[in-house]
């Protein structure tokens, strides 16, 4: 299936990535982490990316299409694929349309998770992300068993720089002015399923199952 996850910050779709991608044996893809990582390795990418996504604003369209796009045409794509914060304007959703077809592909689904802007702050200030798989945790609601370490693999988990208040409320203000547009953009394409995203985790992940059904099963 080829999917995309919608959502505003701190929905929980990196959280519920792992969970999809793994059972339904397709690669997830996160510009964030692709970025994150191109910022860690100090790359002219990352050089570039650092400055907007310390500030909370969106990285260039032209640079993120570019690499979202590069990366869909890789073997490990070609049955499939999660996309998890990619597109995230119109331009990016047309620039994927356009790709997509172009190589005979088009979306199956693309799935938007719910959360109240309130609930999003105690998410993003509690969440700390492991820097080798990726994998993500939060203090109270997710505790990993050693603080420090990631219970998958070991990694080092870390507090994302983005996470202070301050921006986070301007990734908010982003995602409604640039991002939420596209629930508009792909309801029209009558792709659009949404799940209440402020349940417990399984729950969320049952729900998206279950809209999936027909799609997939
Ligand atoms: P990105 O990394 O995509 O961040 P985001 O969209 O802001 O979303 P988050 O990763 O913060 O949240 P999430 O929805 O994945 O939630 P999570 O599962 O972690 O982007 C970062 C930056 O990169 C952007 O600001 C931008 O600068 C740049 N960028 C990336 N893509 C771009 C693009 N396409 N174009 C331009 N720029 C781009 O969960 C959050 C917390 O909640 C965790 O602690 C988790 O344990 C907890 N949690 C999850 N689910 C639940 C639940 N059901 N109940 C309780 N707690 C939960
Ligand atoms: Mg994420």
């Amino acid at each position: 299936m080829n999917l995309v996850l919608l959502g505003p910050p701190g929905s929980g779709k990196g959280t519920q990535a792992t969970f999809i991608a793994e059972e339904l044996e397709i690669p997830h893809i996160s510009t964030g982490d692709m970025l994150r990582e191109a910022v860690s390795k100090q790359t002219e990418l990352g050089i570039k990316a650092k400055s907007y996504m310390d500030k909370g604003e969106l990285v260039p369209d032209e640079v993120v299409i570019g690499i979202a796009i590069e990366r869909l045409k890789s073997a490990d794509c070609q049955k499939g694929f999660l996309l998890d914060g990619f597109p995230r304007t119109v331009r990016q959703a047309e620039a994927l349309d356009k790709a997509l077809s172009e190589s005979g592909h088009k979306l199956d689904a693309v799935l938007n998770i719910e959360v109240a802007d309130e609930e999003i702050i105690n998410r993003l200030t509690g969440r700390r992300s492991c820097v080798d798989c990726k994998r993500v945790y939060h203090l109270v609601f997710e505790p990993p068993q050693n603080p420090n370490f990631c219970d998958a693999c070991g990694g080092k988990l870390v507090h994302r720089s983005d996470d202070t208040i301050e921006t986070v409320t301007n990734r908010l203000k982003v995602y409604k002015e640039q991002t939420e547009p596209l629930i508009s953009y792909y309801k029209r394409q009558n792709l659009l399923k949404s799940v209440d995203g402020q349940q417990s985790i399984d729950a969320v992940f049952y729900d998206i199952l279950t809209v999936l059904k027909g799609d997939y099963a």
